[in-house]
Formats: C-alpha cells, sequence, structure tokens
C-alpha cells in the first residue's frame, strides 16, 4: 500500500519532538536466544573450524552475520502473506509486486526472483561477456562472483576517501568518475558492457552514494552509450544518507530520493532480503525490453514462471509491504541511529570503526585493532572469531578471506580493509542486546594483544569465505 494513502502510516506523524529516537512499532511476536558456555563456544568454533558460517544458529546468543532475511515483518506484510496468491501465471500477488517496484523505480520491466544473486546472475549471463570489464564502485561478493563466472572482471572504482576508514566522507560509496572514464578508454567501451553502482556500497562499510555521483556517473556513461545499473539492495537506506547529507534534499521524502536514484539508472538488481524488509525476495528491473526478455527466458529455466520467479505469492506480498515499510521516515530514522549507537559503544571500547558508521552495520577495523597479526593470517577473521568465544555474537568478516586474491605461487594480494562487519537485522534487537555486545567487543579488546592469526587449510574455487576451513597459527 502506497504510505500516502495509509492513514495509520507512521510517516505522517514524524518523531521529531524528543530526543531519544525510540523504536518505532512494538514487539508481537517472541523467539528464544541461545545462551552457551565458553566451552561450548569453543567446541562449536572448533567443529566449524574457524569459520562461523559452519556454526548452527543454536550456538550463537547475538546473530550479526546479516541483515539479510534476518529482520523481523509487520503485522501488515504477515497480513499480506494471507492474501497470497499461488496461481502459477499472472497471480493478483505478482501484480501488487510489480506496481510496487514499478512505482517506486519507475522501470517497465521487472522480474521476480528469489534473491538478489538470482537477478545479478540473470543479468550478467545476459549482459556480460568473456573479457569485459564491469566497473563499480565496489562489486559485493556475489555481484563480482557472478562477473567473474561469466569470464569477465569486476572492477572497483571507489574514490579514495572510501577506503580510507577515517575519514569523515558523507558519501564514501562514490564512484571514481575519472577511474571510470580512464578504465572506458584503457580496455575501449565495447568491453565494458555496464556499469553497476552499489548502494549503499556494503563491501566499503555501508556507506552511501550521492545523487550528485549517481548523475555524474550517469553522465559518463551516456558520454559512452553504456548502460548504468544499481545494485540497490538498500535503496531505503541510501536514500535516507542523501536526505540528511546531500544538500538540497532534506525536505525531500524518502521515497521523493529513492525515485530520484531509480531514474538516473536503466535498471536495477536488488535483494529484498535487505531494504525489501523480507524474509526472502529479489528482482531484475530495466528499461530495456530486449535485454529483459532474454533475462526473462533464462528466469524460466533456472528460477520459475515470469510472474512468480521462484516465489510463493505470499512471498510477493510481503515484499510489496515491506519495500513501502522500508522508506517509512521513523524506521529510517531508529535504522540509522541504532547502528550509530552500536559504532558509538565500538569506539568507547577503543575499537576503530569505518567512519561514519553505515545504514546496515558497523564495520570494526581489525587491521588496527591487531596490528600485529599480517593480512596473511586474516586478522578480521581472527578478530570474528574471538567476539564469537567471548560472548557468542556472530559477525562476518569482510576481508583477505573474502576478498584476498590467490596468487599461482601460493601468495595472496591481501584486501583492501580488514574488516568485521556486525550486521544489524532489521527491527530485531533491542538497544540491551545492543548493549550486551558493545561488553563483548570492549572484552576482547582488552586483550586484543593475545590474539592469533589463522591460516586456510581447506577452500572452495569460488566464494570460499563461506566455507573455507582455517586453523590457529
Ligand atoms: N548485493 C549486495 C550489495 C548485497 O549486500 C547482497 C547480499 C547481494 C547483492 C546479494 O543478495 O543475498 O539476496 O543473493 N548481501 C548479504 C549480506 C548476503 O550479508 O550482506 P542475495
Amino acid at each position: 500500500m502506497d504510505p500516502q494513502s495509509d492513514p495509520l502510516h507512521t510517516d505522517r506523524h514524524p518523531q521529531t519532538s524528543f530526543q531519544t529516537i525510540i523504536e518505532p512499532f512494538r514487539v508481537h511476536s517472541v523467539e528464544p536466544i541461545a545462551f552457551t558456555t565458553h566451552a561450548e563456544r569453543l567446541a562449536a568454533l572448533e567443529r566449524s573450524r574457524y569459520n562461523l558460517f559452519g556454526l548452527k544458529a543454536s550456538e550463537v546468543t547475538i546473530d550479526l552475520l546479516t541483515d539479510s532475511g534476518t529482520g523481523a515483518m509487520s503485522t501488515r506484510q504477515w497480513a499480506g502473506m494471507m492474501m497470497g496468491d499461488e496461481s502459477y501465471a499472472g497471480s493478483r500477488s505478482y501484480e501488487r509486486f510489480n506496481e510496487t517496484v514499478t512505482s517506486i523505480t519507475g522501470f517497465s520491466e521487472v522480474l521476480p526472483t528469489h534473491q538478489g544473486r538470482a537477478a545479478e546472475r540473470l543479468l550478467f549471463s545476459e549482459a556480460v561477456g568473456s573479457g569485459d570489464v564491469v566497473p563499480s564502485n565496489t562489486h559485493f561478493d556475489t555481484t563480482r562472483a557472478n562477473v567473474e563466472h561469466e569470464g569477465a572482471e569486476a572492477r572497483d572504482l571507489l574514490i579514495p576517501e572510501g577506503k580510507d576508514s577515517q575519514s569523515e566522507h558523507p558519501f564514501k560509496g562514490n564512484l571514481d568518475t575519472a577511474s571510470l572514464e580512464s578504465t572506458i578508454e584503457e580496455v575501449g567501451r565495447e568491453r565494458v558492457p555496464l556499469v553497476i553502482v552499489t548502494i549503499t556500497n556494503n563491501s566499503g562499510g555501508g556507506q552511501p552514494v550521492s545523487l550528485a555521483n549517481l548523475r555524474a556517473v550517469r553522465e559518463v556513461c551516456d558520454r559512452h552509450g553504456i548502460p548504468l545499473f544499481l545494485d540497490a539492495c538498500r535503496f531505503a537506506e541510501n536514500a535516507w544518507f542523501v536526505k540528511q547529507r546531500e544538500p538540497g534534499y532534506s525536505d525531500h521524502s524518502p521515497l521523493e530520493i529513492a525515485r530520484e536514484m531509480f531514474a538516473l539508472a536503466d535498471g536495477a538488481t536488488m535483494s529484498a532480503k535487505k531494504d525489501g524488509m523480507s524474509n526472502i525476495g529479489g528482482f531484475l528491473a530495466m528499461n530495456d525490453r530486449d535485454l529483459a526478455a532474454r533475462c526473462r527466458n533464462l528466469l524460466i529455466l533456472t528460477e520459475g514462471f515470469p510472474t512468480y520467479g521462484g516465489l510463493a505469492g505470499y512471498d510477493l506480498e510481503a515484499v510489496a509491504v515491506g519495500f513501502w515499510e522500508a522508506l517509512d521516515e521513523n524506521y529510517l530514522r531508529y535504522r540509522a541511529r541504532s547502528t550509530a549507537y552500536l559504532a558509538e559503544l565500538a569506539e568507547k571500547a577503543g575499537v576503530p570503526t569505518v567512519r561514519p558508521p553505515g545504514g546496515h552495520a558497523v564495520y570494526l577495523d581489525a587491521a588496527r585493532l591487531l596490528p600485529h597479526i599480517p593480512s596473511s593470517q586474516y586478522p578480521a577473521q581472527a578478530l570474528a572469531c574471538a567476539l564469537y568465544l567471548e560472548g557468542g555474537v556472530r559477525g562476518v568478516e569482510i576481508g583477505s578471506l573474502m576478498f584476498g586474491k590467490p596468487q599461482e605461487n601460493g601468495t595472496e594480494i591481501p584486501a583492501e580493509m580488514e574488516l568485521v562487519r556486525l550486521a544489524v537485522p532489521r527491527r530485531t534487537y533491542t538497544q540491551s542486546h545492543i548493549d550486551y555486545v558493545g561488553e563483548v567487543i570492549a572484552a576482547v579488546a582488552r586483550n586484543s594483544q593475545d590474539l592469533r592469526g589463522l591460516r586456510i587449510i581447506d577452500q572452495p574455487l569460488w566464494l570460499r569465505h563461506f566455507t573455507a576451513a582455517l586453523e590457529p597459527v
């Protein structure tokens, strides 16, 4: 439902008169969390071979592994699910999904997918070929893997401030347009099938991209006739940062800003598990009818008929409601504040974080906290394991385990940053949960000089951080 026509929509009553920014919801249904002993956590860590993806959720107390699909849905979303139309073709739920996505993005071709990477695979399979170069501010890991799977190069062209964890630049997710120009010049326009900008820049600290930057990227793309796509997983959080930080936008609603962002692009891939506020879902959307038709054929081959794309009708309903809820100002204000609060706790504990905090996560700077552990020994993974061992808090490494490039001589080119991401699931944890996480961080920081690095003992070819096995050095 469009929030403008909804009398109960909290956006109609922005919470501004008091300092405390409260959760704009109350708890409707609860789920127990697990408490474990230190010995149990050590055993779990050894069993999962120092890879936190190998833990059972029942071994984790506060799960900050990801904000993807882990949030709490609203009463409206659950009610919407009861309206799910499970018709194989042309369901009403698809119409609602389609109307919502078109209304927010303006794109005419909307292909539902079961999650973001399915949309990426469809797009890159059809639009990208071997030897191509796909520029981005920073590719997320699945995006990079899908580009490389086509035999193409995924090239990150982030502005220099985006690589400096301490820079307070308001839009550290911006793409460096001069590098984009020189990349196109270097490889030739015909080898650059598209540019994809990730909003917000997850792998670079959840940092936003400004509208001015999107406009500048668009201008370069137009000059060379190259399509521009958005990886729009966290488009609503990006819109919120534009509203807060970009001159001229403080009076614009997040919806207006989101529409302006999408209007600058030719298409988007989306994981609705983030700003779709849902547990599953996504889409590929664009204006190019021919490309969409080719992607749709592939969708039928691997995902499902184009009006459900691997989702149940009720999933389409949950996402259709969730997109509007993600654009609610009271929600976004609370979202940004609660993430910043976690960053403040980490910094108070003496753990440097990527500044300023992003929308969905706090990124601990393991390279600064653990200067005695070289990147070849995965300091961020060591820190992530220590947080789990100390207090059952699960984060995820975004450093050389995820992005290091193994070389033929057995060495690796390390990642540019060694980070532990503590992602905050949407509408899920309370302030005291986060206070507890702050205490766990402080306890680890007090003994940081005793932490040891890790070495990889087994790894797959693709996306190794999900399944690699490690052991302490
Ligand atoms: N792009 C970005 C920027 C993402 O953050 C993700 C997922 C994807 C694409 C892929 O979407 O998981 O639905 O297939 N990020 C999750 C995370 C997994 O933890 O950050 P998906």
